[in-house]
């Protein structure tokens, strides 16, 4: 079969259209011929191996050789103790920790698999684990976005921020999205009533406060952020810099308490189970799938450059031929 394969580190150019053997699946997965394969922050961070936590799994050398995880195809072979999909069943799956979805096929474990929602096709269908999962849990989890309240979301723009706005909006809130230039008309489509470049000016700045912030991008002090918030507000971030990450993990606990603020890392169910109410909006029409970009397989390179050079405006996909 086709996959896209690095050995190393580095920016696009390392990457190659390989043939390589089509892998087997084991006794509890699937193979999946994969007809759609969103990108995420992640798979950037995994291909140039940056920020340090995108490492974890291989300090020097990438422990996978294939990229990519959110995807959406139809189940070619079973394992003999997969009970639960069979050949020609229409899949999706988040196989952030194997990767292996720039490829023709995949094996997946049946447990991490769920049918593609009825009238979504493959592509919406791939563009929703990690970003659904996100937003999800960072709007409608602990945080509980209400009626008028005021959310900011930092990084707004891409995947994750795209639902997450619009599930805002739907909960009632007034909502700020941060992201640069290119992004902010598309921010205020999906429903966004204020937008800020973060190239020109920093929000923990401006002296206005939030209920919520939910950061994708942390590139803070924790410091700032206490002063971004309300008093009871929260402040709950997904990725950014290690340093910003290690300061609200360790300090976050403690910062604010004295005012009920909460300020903490946001730590995402991985699932494509878990996203049934997202889902339902979409199929109801309430939520929308913005497809910035679609790339055939050989252009992952291209399509990966588009993404980290900072110019995708909600999902970029690649489609099978
Ligand atoms: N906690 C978990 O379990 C978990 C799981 C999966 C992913 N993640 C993390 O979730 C994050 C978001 O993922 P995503 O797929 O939504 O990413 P995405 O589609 O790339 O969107 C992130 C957005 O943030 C913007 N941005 C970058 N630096 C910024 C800054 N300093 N201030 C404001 N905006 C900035 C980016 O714009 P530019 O294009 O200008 O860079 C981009 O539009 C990633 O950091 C990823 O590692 C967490």
């Amino acid at each position: 079969m086709k996959a896209v394969v690095r050995t190393r580190y580095g920016p696009p150019e390392v990457l190659r259209l390989a043939d390589v053997p089509t892998p087997a699946p084991k006794g509890n997965q699937v193979l999946v011929e994969v007809r759609a394969v969103s990108l995420n922050a992640s798979d950037w961070e995994s291909l140039v191996g940056r920020p340090a936590y995108a490492r974890m799994g291989g300090p020097f050398r990438p422990p996978n050789r294939i990229l990519g995880s959110d995807i959406a195809g139809r189940v070619v072979a079973a394992g003999r103790h997969v009970t639960a999909f069979g050949p020609g069943d229409d899949v999706f799956a988040d196989i952030l920790l194997s990767k292996g979805g720039f490829a023709e096929y995949v094996c997946v474990p049946q447990t991490a698999l769920a049918p593609v929602p009825a009238g979504l096709a493959y592509e919406e269908a791939a563009a929703l684990p990690q970003a659904g999962a996100i937003a999800l849990r960072g709007i409608c989890g602990k945080a509980q976005v209400q009626p008028r309240h005021q959310v900011l979301i930092n990084g707004a723009g891409g995947g994750s921020g795209m639902y997450a706005i619009q599930l805002a909006k739907l909960n009632g809130a007034e909502v700020t999205g941060v992201d640069n230039a290119e992004k902010l008309e598309f921010m205020r489509s999906l429903g966004a009533d204020h937008v800020i470049d973060y190239t020109r000016d920093d929000f923990t700045a401006s002296g206005r406060a939030y209920d919520l912030i939910l950061d994708l991008a942390a590139h803070h002090t924790a410091f700032a952020y206490r002063g971004s918030l309300r008093p009871g507000g929260r402040y709950l971030c997904v990725g950014g810099s290690v340093a910003t990450l290690l300061q609200v993990l360790l300090a976050g606990p403690v910062l604010g308490r004295a005012e009920g603020k909460k300020i903490r890392v946001l730590g995402v169910r991985q699932g494509v189970q878990h996203l049934a109410s997202l889902v339902g909006l979409i199929q109801e029409g309430k939520v929308v799938t913005v497809i910035d970009r679609r790339y055939r397989l050989s252009q992952v390179p291209e399509a990966l450059r588009y993404l980290g050079e900072g110019h995708a405006k909600g999902k970029v996909v690649i489609v099978a031929e």
